[in-house]
């Protein structure tokens, strides 16, 4: 266990060892067992968290928010088209000001080849600590809250195969940073990760080859498949969802016509059958339902994304205890 996070970013888990990953864990299931009893942990007592939302949210706002009253602080809701951010303030105005104000900045920043580096920009202008709350490249608490849900349904996550893939979705072009974040935090905890896309639809090569790494280091495995049923094959964990070609074309009505041949790509009870009897579906939500995944697969009982959802809260609080 680690004890000296306080001060720490948290931009992307590939920035923090394996023994502090272990330890925010460690954290999350402590406080998760403690609010099931009604024990109070209020630990930032009079901290506040300052939440810059560029981006909508139901999950990541609720969670935070909730988080950071049930351990004693506030948080204060800000969405960026209230400020004058559009006006002139830039990264380091929102770093060494809010840096002054707030006891951490949490943002989600989402727009391509924007956001990641906005998030970088106010963290080296501020005092205190950058939670990411979703950028273009990483969402790192989605990915704590999915280890923690695949430890508590699985145990030992060593070993187990889980498939990251691509699904179809009409919604909008969504963001690659779940699929990133998943290849590089699973491959760390040895194991045998696939990832499944038609060919438009690469992730950033830099992020797959740092996964590459981390599965030859972990003694997982790491590879790439292109076929949407082979990934079920036998997976212990299927992980669907759609997210955009932004690497194949900035164009969206071009990216819209790529992804219609993919209306294929939906997760149905058949495949959901060629994975392992007992696999379980995770989902980071919003899901396009019916169109991405059926509603007897996400209602159904290998459907674990309530459970996902709810840990959300408790490794997003770990992480506000340990560094705030
Ligand atoms: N999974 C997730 O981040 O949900 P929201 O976009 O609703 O916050």
């Amino acid at each position: 266990m680690q004890t000296h996070l306080r001060g720490r970013d948290m931009i992307t888990t590939q920035e923090w060892t394996k023994d502090e990953i272990d330890t925010v864990l460690d954290v999350a299931f402590e406080l998760k067992r403690q609010r099931a009893l009604g024990i109070s942990h209020a630990s930032l007592r009079d901290k506040v968290l300052a939440m810059l939302f560029f981006f909508t949210s139901t999950r990541t706002r609720a969670s935070f928010e909730s988080g950071i009253v049930q351990l004693g602080g506030h948080g204060a809701f800000i969405d960026s088209t209230t400020t004058q951010i559009s006006h002139g303030d830039t990264a380091k105005e929102i770093g060494e000001i809010y840096g002054r104000y707030f006891d951490g900045i949490a943002i989600r920043q989402c727009d391509w080849g924007v956001g990641n580096q906005y998030i970088r920009d106010v963290a080296a202008a501020s005092r205190v600590p950058v939670l990411n709350m979703q950028c273009d490249h990483f969402h790192p608490f989605q990915i704590l809250a999915d280890l923690m849900t695949i430890i508590e349904k699985k145990g030992d996550p060593r070993g187990l195969t889980i498939n990251v893939s691509y699904a179809y979705a009409a919604s909008y072009q969504k963001p690659m940073s779940v699929p990133i974040s998943l290849i590089l935090l699973m491959t760390r905890f040895g194991m045998n990760v696939r990832l499944t896309h038609p060919p438009e639809f690469n992730l950033m090569p830099q992020y797959v080859e740092q996964a590459k790494e981390n599965a030859r280091k972990a003694r997982g495995s790491f590879e790439i498949l292109d076929d949407f049923d082979a990934g079920f094959k036998d997976a212990d964990i299927v992980y669907p969802k759609s997210w955009g070609c932004m690497l194949t074309t900035s164009d969206l009505q071009e990216s819209a016509e790529i992804s219609k041949k993919y209306t294929g790509w939906i997760t149905d009870e058949r495949r959901m059958a060629l994975a392992k009897e007992d696999a379980i579906y995770m989902h980071c939500l919003p899901a396009d339902r019916n169109i991405e995944v059926t509603d007897g697969v996400i209602d159904g009982p290998q459907s674990v994304v309530y459970d996902e959802a709810e840990n959300r809260l408790h490794v997003q609080k770990a992480v506000m205890a340990l560094t705030m």
